[in-house]
């Protein structure tokens, strides 16, 4: 069970290390474009296997594509984060290349696997590497629900002071302000989070969770890798494992919640051949309306690679 880790920055070498030390994977690539980067993180986790003691193989290597050959998941880290100075539409044209370029080497030598995308952003950059790669849309995959809910579970556990263990959740929509909270969908050990917790409080909870992401960007100065590494390893656990997990993840969607040409976060059962059905719960005239505003938000993005792209 080979998977191929991309990037091999703070997200990826997370993950990377996720993958080996929960013996996700047998063997663990992880590929970079720095001279000798990826190597070192392959080696540090290599040697702290004999302290936690796990047997997967990590390797690491700089652009050599062979060696990530029949992987049968491949996790899309690379991209640069917002730097001073550049305008949203400049990240996008150097992510989207950067993604676009890894896509193609990835599905030369790996044309059986399973992508998942955690670049930014997001939404668009699933819709990049769905493009370049030609795969199915089931193939194609991109990680944020699961770190999205992942926050949104953490306040509220906080915030009763109990097990982040017993608080399910679900979101949809785009990655980080248009996302959708579904809060009649949240459950504390089976009861609606709305008996718990009062409305107002929830809706601070959700705000917070909105701007997750940046809160982090704010007291570290870079952006979060913990928890999204660990989410994406848990995307690659569902596969290999064929667990038939339920998680919202982003995808294209063909016509499902009313949503057509667009990558957006739905709750999906994810097994070994990646999407394996989109779960498509009803929602009220309120959430809709939300997940319209978050097509429209993920669409105008989309909107900006498609005018790069004719260029
Ligand atoms: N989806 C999410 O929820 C989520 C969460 C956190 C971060 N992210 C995104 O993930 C990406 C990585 O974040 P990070 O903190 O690990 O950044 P990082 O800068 O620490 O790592 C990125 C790595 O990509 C490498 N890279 C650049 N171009 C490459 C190429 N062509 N081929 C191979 N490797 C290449 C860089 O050398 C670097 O090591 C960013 O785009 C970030 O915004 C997404």
């Amino acid at each position: 069970m080979k998977v191929t880790v991309v990037g091999a920055g703070n997200v990826g070498a997370t993950c990377a290390d996720v993958l080996a030390y929960r013996e996700i994977a047998t063997e663990v690539v992880l590929l970079d474009i720095r001279e000798g980067f990826a190597e070192g993180k392959a080696l540090d986790i290599s040697q702290k296997a004999p302290i936690d003691l796990y047997d997967t193989r990590t390797i690491g290597c700089t652009n050599d594509y062979t060696k990530t050959a029949n992987s049968e998941v491949v996790v899309i880290t690379s991209g640069l984060p917002r730097k001073p100075g550049m305008t949203r539409d400049d990240l996008i044209a150097t992510n989207a290349g950067i993604v676009g370029a890894v896509t193609e080497q990835v599905v030369k030598y790996s044309p059986n696997a399973i992508i998942i995308v955690v670049s930014n952003p997001l939404d668009v950059m699933t819709y990049q590497a769905h493009l370049v790669s030609k795969l199915p849309r089931n193939r194609v995959i991109g990680m944020a629900g699961i770190l999205d809910t992942a926050r949104y579970r953490s306040f509220i556990s906080e915030e009763l002071n109990v097990s982040p263990k017993d608080i399910q959740a679900v979101l949809l929509g785009g990655h980080g302000d248009t996302m959708v909270p579904l809060p009649r969908y949240t459950t504390v050990g089976g009861i609606p989070v709305t008996e718990l917790i009062a409305a107002d409080k929830l809706q601070s909870i959700l705000e917070r969770t909105k701007r997750g992401g940046g809160e982090l960007v704010k007291l570290m100065g870079t952006s979060a890798w913990y928890a999204p590494g660990s989410a994406a390893a848990q995307m690659v656990e569902a596969i290999v494992k064929d667990q038939k997990r339920v998680f919202p993840v982003c995808m294209q969607l063909q016509g499902e919640f009313g949503v057509k040409d667009c990558y957006l976060g739905v709750p999906v059962v994810l097994g070994k051949n990646g999407v394996e059905r989109i779960l498509e719960i009803k929602l009220n005239e309120a959430e809709l309306a939300m997940l319209k505003d978050s097509e429209k938000a993920v669409k105008a993005v989309m909107q900006v690679l498609d005018g790069q792209r004719a260029k």
